[in-house]
Formats: structure tokens, sequence, C-alpha cells
């Protein structure tokens, strides 16, 4: 929600801040612009739409400046206009601001500068910041300690990064909002995520919450607010900008709906042996989870479809567990103890509806993991513990391989959690590990063989689209509907399958296609589900091997491999993922960044 990038260093800022605000672009994409020194002030340009707008935008009134900053914007307050659009600047433009995250108190710091004559020209909570910055060097401090100053006022979050004019000289602090620190040998970068900067450096520093700092061409100062030097420690990323660009593929969502065999290798490397059957996950020494009594999921949006999954298999293992909706947590969430695990899943590690949820579980007392994708992610600093899913980068806002990433993960996990509780691993485990172990390659015939393309094609143009599962295929079904509905815009909706006949039914039409998810258990009750749908006209595609039972009643067939039960639901998701790719394909709508969504929410 909103990538914010800045550089400093040898040559123009100008090249890297537009490669950094396209690869950040899935942030955020309402507005775009940059702000450079000029030699004698700052330029900006800033306008409403893409990256590719302003672009075309400098193409014609270029700017130059080796000092600059850059926003791809995602609208919390104010429409996106380019009056809204960041870079902002006070009123003499002196200083220049780029903002993630939501001052709280902003309008409480206009009133009381507009009293001092400050004048506003945006709705923007951000714009505070630059004229909170300039009062105080109106009132004679440095830029550093009026930064500081200003930074001290803020309530709320924010990943800030600013500059004075004739400064050679960046100032960024961060609180609640991701930032990181990408290293040069001539330079330096700030940003709100790695990709930004990954084709001109790998060598990364993760900013923590209440972090400052000052860089200019030279050096770099982490500092706390009140200016005491902290130490903070380089790292080496290991993803490469291969794997950040979109390759052959026209859209990064199928670039990484095919990533899927490698990314689910890549979850399981080292951490199962299926000639054993053991499960070794880095840091979870067997009985970590011995006295844990419940297990609670928190999680948004495909995440939570993910946590579902890993409470189900919970569940069906005996085990007590809940997943919730991040958001709702703080109103409905189940008692809890010292014996409780609290597992927040998160891609980003930067969701604020599921930092608040692992913030108040870690207040009151219970065990905290989570699952990301990210290193060095808020939500892997807060929990007690942090399990990688470890799927490399995914641009497209629609998650499609994090998710197989995390359940396989939550598949292990829950596996592990059982062993420690029972001290029995479950009696068939090798033949699960088996599973797991061909489950790349199983992916791999799968998107080979695929019909998606033509059965998205042939119900394209239907009124809504219903999924339905029972057990680990109700998640399965959840998430199909909301990848449909989130790229092609279209009306879908998941049901548990025994729910339909409970009000769903009453939708149901020839214009209303169903897709059926078989997992290998209770089958025969799905089937007997599809089938009321179809009587009363919904054709039916059933996502199930190629010798069930439902082929012989359903109208189409999406072929998934014979595996185990505990993973049939994933493969079925991936023919899933297609479908809404080639459908939303056919109605031309934006893949990559679908209207009015961003690929992490940083914000309540
Ligand atoms: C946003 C994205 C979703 C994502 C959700 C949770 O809503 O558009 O694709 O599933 O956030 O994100 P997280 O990073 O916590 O998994």
């Amino acid at each position: 929600m909103c990538g914010i990038i800045a550089r400093v260093g040898d040559g123009s800022a100008i090249d890297p801040l537009l490669t950094g605000l396209e690869n950040l672009e899935y942030r955020g994409y309402d507005s775009a612009g940059v702000a450079v020194q000029n030699g004698s002030g700052i330029d900006v340009q800033k306008r409403s739409g893409k990256v590719a707008d302003l672009k075309r935008s400098i193409d014609d009134v270029p700017l130059e400046g080796a000092v600059g900053i850059g926003h791809t914007r995602w609208s919390t307050h104010g429409p996106p206009t380019d009056e809204n659009a960041h870079p902002h600047t006070d009123h003499v433009g002196d200083i220049a601001v780029v903002h993630n995250g939501i001052i709280e108190n902003h309008a409480t710091l206009k009133a009381e500068l507009a009293e001092t004559g400050h004048e506003f020209t945006s709705e923007t909570d951000t714009e505070v910041i630059p004229h909170l910055i300039q009062s105080f060097i109106d009132d004679g401090m440095d830029t550093e300690p009026a930064f500081r100053r200003a930074i001290d006022e803020l309530e709320g979050s924010y990943a800030v990064a600013a500059m004075r004019s004739g400064e050679h000289v960046l100032y960024a602090a961060r609180q609640g909002s991701p930032l990181v620190v990408g290293i040069e040998d001539d330079g330096f970068f700030l940003a709100s995520d790695v990709p930004a900067f990954l084709e001109y450096t790998d060598t990364v520093v993760y900013l923590e919450d209440g972090d400052v700092v000052i860089v200019d061409g030279n050096g770099i100062e982490y500092t706390d607010l009140a200016g005491n030097q902290i130490d903070r420690e380089r790292e080496t990323v290991e993803w490469d900008p291969e794997q950040a660009g979109k390759g052959e593929y026209e859209h990064f969502m199928l670039k990484e709906i095919h990533e899927q065999p490698t990314s689910i290798a890549q979850a399981i490397e080292g951490r199962i042996d299926p000639g054993r059957g053991s499960i070794d996950l880095e840091g979870f020494e067997p009985g970590t989870f011995e006295n844990v009594d419940a297990v609670q999921f928190v999680a948004c949006g495909t995440s939570y479809h993910a946590a579902l999954y890993g409470s189900t298999a919970l569940n069906q293992a005996g085990i007590s567990s809940t997943a919730l909706l991040a958001n709702e947590y703080s109103v409905s969430a189940p008692p809890i103890d010292d014996n409780t695990l609290v597992v927040a899943v998160t891609q980003s590690g930067e969701t604020a509806d599921t930092l608040n949820a692992l913030r108040s579980a870690d207040a009151a007392g219970a065990k905290t993991l989570t699952v990301t994708n990210v290193i060095g992610s808020t939500a892997s600093r807060v929990a007690d513990e942090t399990l990688l899913i470890r799927a490399g980068p995914e641009i497209g806002v629609a998650a499609t391989k994090t998710f197989s990433s995390q359940a396989v993960m939550l598949v292990l996990l829950a596996n592990r959690i059982t062993a420690d509780i029972t001290g029995e691993p479950r009696t068939d485990l090798r033949s699960l590990l088996e599973a797991l172990n061909s489950m790349p390659a199983r992916i791999e015939t799968l998107l080979e063989r695929s019909q998606a393309e033509s059965v998205a094609r042939r119900y394209g143009n239907s009124q809504s689209y219903f999924f339905i599962g029972r057990g680990l295929g109700y998640s399965v079904a959840l998430e199909g509907a909301l990848k449909f509905k989130e790229i092609t815009y279209e009306h879908a909706e998941g049901f548990a399958s025994g729910e339909l006949k409970h009000g769903p039914l009453a939708l149901v039409t020839p214009d209303t296609p169903l897709f059926a998810v078989f997992t290998g258990t209770e089958d025969e009750k799905t089937m007997k589900n599809a089938a009321e749908a179809q009587t009363r006209g919904s054709p039916v595609i059933a996502l199930c091997p190629p010798d069930h039972e439902a082929t012989e009643m359903a109208d189409e067939h999406l072929e998934i491999p014979e595996t185990d039960p505990a993973l049939a639901g994933l493969l079925a998701n991936v023919q899933l993922q297609l479908v809404s790719y080639y459908a939303a394909d056919q109605l031309g709508r934006p893949i990559d960044k679908p209207r009015n969504l961003a690929k992490s929410v940083t914000v309540e």
C-alpha cells in the first residue's frame, strides 16, 4: 500500500527512481511522482495514473538530479488526483516528502499549521509533514533536528523519506510501515521493499520501528529518534533481479502460477525426509509445541484461506484450532493463555490488520509464530518465531504461488504440532511426505495439460461464478472465488459444499457455472451438492482426478493428478488460478494490477 523509493549517490537519480517505482507499483497504482534536486531547487513531477503515465510526462519535461524521492500511491486520504499524488512539499517548495502509512493526528497538525499561515494544496494526511519540518526550520532549527522534531509530532504509521532544497542528503524514518536501505558502491537507496532496487544492489539493511536514518552520497547514519547511534546489520538478499522480472510471460500472475513447481520445491527443501518420515523445520526442535493446547491462525485475504487450510488440517488431526480474519480479531478473539499458539500467516509480513492481531496475541501472553515470505518483515520481528515460505518475490497483486507455499508450510507445521502434542506422528506421514515431494512434478504435469483456458473461454461471460468444496476443499473454494473476483471484476463466491442448499441455491441459473473441488474426502456428498445445483441449471466443472466418478456427472472436467487428500486441494487451486487468469485476460482486465487493490495493505 503505497511504495516509496529514494536515492542519493553519484549519477542521475531519475532512472533508478523510475525503475524503483515500476518495481513497487504492485503496492499501489493510483498515482505516482518524483522529486529531484536540480542544483538550484527541487523539481517535482507527479500525477494521477500509473508510473507509465508519469514516465511519459517526464519524457516531455525531462528532470535531472543526483538526489531524489519517488512514490506510487494507493489512496487513503483524498482521491487519486494530481494534487494528492506524492511527493508533497511545504508552501515554499523547500522540503519534499514521500510517505507510506497514515498520520492519525494530521487534522490537528494541519489546523495548528494553518493558524500560523501554512496553506495546503492537497487532501492528504502526508502534506502536514513537509510543512511541519519547514515550520521548525522557520523557528531556527537545522534540517536534521527539524526533521526529528517533525517525526516526533506524528502519530500513526509511517515510512517517510524527505529532502531539502540544496542538500545532497536524504532523511528517513520508520514507524509501522516498511523501509529498507539498499547499499551500492556509489550510493544508497531507501525503499518500501527490496525489489525496488534489486537491479542495482542486493546489499540491504532492514530498518526497525523508531529508526531514523540520515544518508548522503558518502555514508549513512542509523540512529533512534533522539539521535543516538544504533547498529543495523547488512544482509545480502538471495533474490535475483531475473526472479523479479516478467520473463517470457505476459503477466506476472501467469509467471507466478508457473513458478509453483519451483516455489514448492524451495519450501520443502531440506525440511522433509520421506524415507525417514520426518519433518525438520529449522529452529523448531521436536517437542517445541508439546505444551500447546490450542492454535489460532490470523490472516487476511488469500493468506486467510491458507490459514483456514492449516487450521482444517490441524482439526482433522484432532488438535483444536481456529482460523480468524485478522481484522476481526480485536472484537472476536477466542480466549488465550500461555499454551495458546497464535500463527500469523502473511505473505508480506506487513499487513496492518495481521500485525495488530499478532501484537494483541503477544500482549495477551500467547506464543506467536509468523509464516511469511519476507525475511526481516515486521511480522517476523513481532512474532516469537518465523517460518519462511521461501516463495521468492511475488509481484502480481493477486497472490498465487505464495498461497500454495503457505499452505504447504502449514501442512508441515500442522504435522509437527500434532506429533509434538500427541507424541505420535500421523501413521501415514511417509506417504504424505512422498506426495509432497512429488508435488512440483505433479504441478508441472497439470500446467502442461490444463484445459483451464478453454473452460474460461466457454463460461467467461456468465453472470456469477460459484465455487464449492468440503474440508480442505472449502478453503480452496474460497480462494478460487477470491482470485476470480479480484482479477475479473465478476461476481464470484465460494461456499462449503453442504451450505449451497441453505441459501445460495436460490441464485443458481444456467448462467452460474459451479466449480466443484474434490479432495478425496466425502466426495460423494460434494457430488450430490453439485448435482443439486446442476438440476437447477448450473453447469458443473469438476476438479478431480481423471477416473473420478464426478467426471461422469460434471459438464466439464479440470484434471488434478492423484495425490494425498491433504494436498489435492492445492492442485485444484492451480487449475482455478488458471481459470481466473484466462477469464480476466479474455475480459481485457489489467491482471497484475486490479482496480482498487494493493498487494500489501498497511492500513487498518
Ligand atoms: C491484500 C492483497 C491480498 C493479500 C492480503 C494479505 O489484500 O491484495 O492479495 O492476500 O492483502 O496480504 P499478506 O501480505 O498479509 O499475505
